[in-house]
Order: C-alpha cells, then sequence, then structure tokens
C-alpha cells in the first residue's frame, strides 16, 4: 500500500487523484496522528517532544501504520497548543529544534514511514510578528492589510464591524489599543483572540505560505495537514452573519460568509502545483490532507478535484451515533458523493479534538463503549479508502472526564464557560508502561509532572500491557493492519452491502471478503460460515455477538 513509485522523470506518472497504473500511497493509507505534547516526553519536562516522537517510530512500525501526522509543534505560546504559530519555520524549544526535525525526518525514511506535518494558514499567533508589526504601524498600512482590521460600529467605533461569532465562543472581532493608549481598531478571530485571521486577499500573504511550504518541504517531510481548509477567505464586505448563534454552536464552519469562499480554491492548486513539482523532481508524491469542515461530503468533493487537495478528513464518521442506520448512511453518502472527485474517502474515528470512542459509544454501558470502539475500528480499516488513528485508540483509551475546571487548559473552556466541547480529556498524556504516572510518558526521573493529570486507571491501557496480551486493541488494530495490507480486497475499491439481520451491518469487498458488525444486544447468526480471520471480541464460528465486528474471507478452507 505504500510503495514509492520509482523510475526516472520521464517514466513518472503524473501526481493526480485519479487512480492510475503507479498507485498514489496516500490513497488508502493508514495515518498515524501524534499528538506530540502528549506522545512521548524525551526531556523530562512533563511535555512530549520530537526526541519522544523518533524514540517511539519503532512502536509504530511494529503497529504497521504507514506513516504519522504530527500536530504542530511550531514556535507558540500555546494559547490552542499550538494551533497559534509564531514562527512556521522553527520549532518550539519545547518541543526540540530543528536539528532534531531533520533526524526524525531521516530515521522516518529509513523505517518507511511518511512524515505529515500540520499547516495552519487560517490564522497565526497574535505573537507572530506580522501581527506586532500590524498594531505598532496603525491602520491604513501595508502591515495592517495581511490580517482583518476594520473600524468598528456605533459612536466611536465601539461596536464590532459586524455580528460575527467565534468557533470557540464569544465575538469574533477583538478591539485594539493604539500606541498612544486609545481604543483604535478592531480585527477579525474565527477561532481565539490570540489567532488573528489572515487576509488572504493581501498578496503576500499567499508568497509567505508557499516560503513555509518551500521550507519543510525543502527538509524532506511527505505532505501536509492543512488546517481549517475552508476557512482562509472571508466575503469581501463582511457582511452580518444571518445566524451567529449557530456560527458559534457549530463545529462545522457553517457561516458561508466566513468559510467556504470560492477563492480558497485557488490556494489549493497552487499548494498542489508546488507539491507535484517535488513529486515531478524524485518522484516522492507529497500529499495534502485538508481538514475541511463543510457540513456534507458532497461539498468536500469541491476541494478534491485532482488539482486541488488530496484527501479531506470524512468528519461524519467521526461524529456519528452507533447506530448502524445512520453509520451506513453516513458510509453510502461518502462513498457517493466523494466518488466523482477522484480521491478516496479518508475515514478517521478519532482526533485529538473529539471525545474518544470508548466513551462516545458507550451510552450507559462504559464496558460496551470499549466493545463497540473495538467493532468501529474493524469496520472502518475494512472501508475503502484511507484512514487516520489517534495515539491512544489503539490502546483503548477512553476519554478523560474528570478534569478539574482548573486542570482544563482548552480555550473552548475559557471562553465559553462549557465543559460540553472540552477537548483535554482525549489529550491526555499517553500511558506507555509501568503501574503509575507517568507511565513511561515522561522518565523516571522527570523534573515536570506531565501537563494533563493521568488517571490511576491508565495503567490497565499502557502499551506494555496491550502488546503482553494478545487479547488486547492493540493486537487487534496490528493484525487489522497486517491483513490491510495483505489482503487485495482491502484499501481503496468499492464495497457491497449483503442482507443483513436487524441491527447489523455486512458487506462485501473485492472477492470473497466480508466484514460484518452487529449493532443489537445479542448474538446473531453470522453472516459467513467458519472462523473469522479477525474479530474485536471472541466469535464463535457460527454466530457474531453483541456490539462485536468480524471479517472473514469466504470460501473453501485453503486448510
Ligand atoms: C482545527 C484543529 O484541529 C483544532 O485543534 C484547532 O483548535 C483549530 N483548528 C484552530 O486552529
Amino acid at each position: 500500500m505504500s510503495t514509492d513509485p520509482g523510475g526516472t522523470l520521464g517514466e513518472l506518472p503524473l501526481p493526480s487523484n485519479a487512480p492510475g497504473p503507479a498507485h498514489s500511497w496516500w490513497r488508502d493509507a493508514v495515518i498515524y496522528q501524534v499528538y506530540v505534547r502528549s506522545f512521548q516526553d524525551a526531556d523530562g519536562d512533563g511535555v512530549g517532544d520530537l526526541a519522544g516522537v523518533r524514540a517511539r517510530l519503532p512502536y509504530l512500525k511494529r503497529l504497521g501504520v504507514d506513516g504519522l501526522w504530527l500536530n504542530p509543534f511550531y514556535p507558540s505560546p500555546h494559547h490552542d497548543h499550538g494551533y497559534d504559530i509564531s514562527d512556521y519555520c522553527d520549532v518550539d524549544p519545547l518541543y526540540g529544534d530543528l536539528a532534531q526535525f531533520d533526524r526524525l525526518v531521516t530515521d522516518c525514511r529509513l523505517l518507511g514511514l511518511k512524515l505529515v506535518l500540520d499547516m495552519v494558514p487560517n490564522h497565526c499567533s497574535s505573537s507572530h510578528p506580522w501581527f506586532r508589526q500590524a498594531l505598532a504601524a496603525g491602520p491604513g498600512g501595508p502591515e495592517r492589510a495581511r490580517f482583518h482590521f476594520a473600524d468598528g460600529r456605533g459612536p466611536g467605533g465601539a461596536m464590532p464591524p459586524n455580528n460575527w461569532r467565534a468557533m470557540f465562543g464569544g465575538p469574533a472581532w477583538t478591539r485594539t489599543v493604539d500606541p498612544d493608549g486609545t481604543p483604535g481598531q478592531w480585527y477579525l478571530h474565527l477561532f481565539t483572540p490570540e489567532q488573528p485571521d489572515f487576509n488572504w486577499r493581501e498578496p503576500a500573504v499567499a508568497e509567505e505560505f508557499q516560503r513555509v511550504l518551500r521550507f519543510w518541504l525543502d527538509r524532506g517531510v511527505d505532505g501536509f495537514r492543512v488546517d481549517v481548509a475552508a476557512g482562509l477567505f472571508k466575503h469581501p464586505e463582511l457582511p452580518d452573519s444571518t445566524d451567529p448563534e449557530a456560527d458559534e454552536r457549530s463545529r462545522d464552519s457553517v457561516n458561508p460568509l466566513a468559510w467556504n469562499q470560492p477563492e480558497v480554491h485557488g490556494v489549493w492548486r497552487s499548494w498542489r502545483a508546488l507539491c507535484d513539482s517535488y513529486a515531478a523532481r524524485d518522484g516522492r508524491e507529497r500529499l495534502l490532507v485538508g481538514e475541511v469542515s463543510v457540513p456534507t461530503a458532497a461539498e468536500q468533493a469541491a476541494y478534491l478535484r485532482p488539482d486541488e487537495l488530496h484527501q479531506a478528513f470524512f468528519f461524519h464518521l467521526l461524529t456519528a451515533p452507533w447506530e448502524p442506520g445512520r453509520i451506513r448512511q453516513v458510509v453510502q453518502e461518502a462513498l457517493r458523493d466523494l466518488a466523482g472527485s477522484g480521491s478516496t474517502v479518508t475515514w478517521v474515528l478519532n482526533n485529538h479534538d473529539q471525545v474518544r470512542t470508548p466513551t462516545r459509544f458507550a451510552g450507559p454501558d462504559p464496558l460496551a463503549g470499549a466493545a463497540r470502539a473495538g467493532a468501529a475500528a474493524l469496520l472502518m480499516l475494512a472501508l475503502p479508502g484511507a484512514a487516520y488513528l489517534y495515539q491512544g485508540e489503539e490502546l483503548g483509551l477512553p476519554e478523560v472526564l474528570d478534569l478539574t475546571d482548573e486542570q482544563i487548559t482548552d480555550p473552548i473552556f475559557r471562553r465559553t464557560g462549557s465543559r460540553a466541547r472540552v477537548r483535554d480529556g482525549c489529550r491526555i498524556p499517553l500511558p506507555w508502561s509501568g503501574g503509575e504516572s507517568p507511565f513511561g510518558f515522561s522518565p523516571t526521573d522527570a523534573a515536570g509532572a506531565p501537563w494533563l493529570p493521568q488517571p490511576a486507571y491508565f495503567a490497565a491501557h499502557t502499551a506494555e500491557r496491550a502488546l503482553a496480551d494478545p487479547g488486547s486493541v492493540w493486537h487487534l488494530y496490528r493484525e487489522a493492519l497486517q491483513l490491510r495490507r495483505g489482503l487485495p480486497q482491502l484499501g481503496e475499491g468499492t464495497l457491497r452491502w449483503l442482507e443483513a439481520p436487524d441491527g447489523v451491518l455486512a458487506f462485501e469487498r473485492g472477492e470473497r471478503f466480508v466484514c460484518a458488525v452487529n449493532f443489537a444486544d445479542g448474538p446473531v447468526p453470522a453472516p459467513v460460515a467458519g472462523t473469522p480471520l479477525l474479530a474485536s471480541g471472541p466469535c464463535p464460528p457460527g454466530t457474531l455477538p453483541a456490539e462485536t465486528a468480524a471479517w472473514w474471507v469466504t470460501g473453501p478452507d485453503p486448510g
């Protein structure tokens, strides 16, 4: 699945979203998301770092993923844990330095792991030199043109320029103070005030990002996960939103004036051209995978035209309830609506912004949540397309729900006062080994405690225990990934739904491969006779127990 195209320049296929004779590695890759801050702390300050990521590459290789995506590790004041970048071409000292990064690139290459970075083009940090210059320069100058500065409305300009709300709560505008101490213009931020939005209508912004992309491409990365890829451009007149409260409540980018503007596609075309120019030079295809949070798969498809983003995360599985009808509908819509784009569906069950599956799928019974999460993983890994795993998913980690108000660091909590969407619970430092915190996350003589507290019950979820237990979630993921690599039916392709009892989803991939998931609360007859190749729980022949998924290759037993 992860074969690099080879050959000389003249023989290379043009990189394209369309399936071609040389298979593009990203079309059915399984990429592991590393939330650097919480993955592995090598220097003992209680925060993960690049040296920690490097040390754990053999673990990822053993798990069997095709590559890793690193959440932002650039210099940042960390108001949104790195999604507020103050220097796009360096490593935050908290995480290491450029030399450490270069060693990581080398090691990834040696192990055959793709390395994908996070790129954040919609906004930067209010500590970014450009924003500081803009504040210092005052209204009207080219420094302010790189952001959205505007005069306020009403007497003395005391009201924001429009009624937009920020996704993380509160108004989307913050008023500045002029160098002489008087209230000044307002600036736009779709997230927190510490994340001013760039003005992409200003050519200097596009030029700067070309420089930034080249900087990392020249260091050898395999691509970028593009943050807020439906953002960037705003309606040129910045008119009022018709439903600002809905804009604030929604996780999707629903304000049509602030998101999904047609001009954004030109940016993705230019980024794609740049990536393709690198591929044309050395035959290594570079990936652009977008966080395109638009309401429907059909709208997403517009971002996946052959000369735009290669992929976009398909988030509807990430938010779907544990209901067979809904999950089937979500899968069906994705396959239908993205089919024409030439891209493949990029499935996600967990990430650093969402409640982890064992908790999300639990309902009133936490044990059911764990079983459902395993079943969902087998379902996802059998679907046509690519998949992204989030660190700790392979350890069956639940969401940590008992953080105190003082422990919560998510700016959403600070800005809304609501725990409903708080994201710290899925970002707890990973438990690697041992029976107590820091569970091998930090060295034993670490000076700092893990930046978020690890609950005592993480002892049952350490990687050490998981690797030693052949029945663990870890082994389920590993075996599923191995079978994915080995079975030609899996990865890219199509699926065919099979007749199944109520509460069961069953589908066939290619020839003779069947995946079935039992959502019901009792066992059902298995859709296929014989022992499954792999199952998310004990699965006697001929039966598919409740909350269980299984894979079969049908037909005569070769043994
Ligand atoms: C999406 C990222 O996934 C999230 O973590 C971040 O807070 C926002 N973009 C803002 O950059």
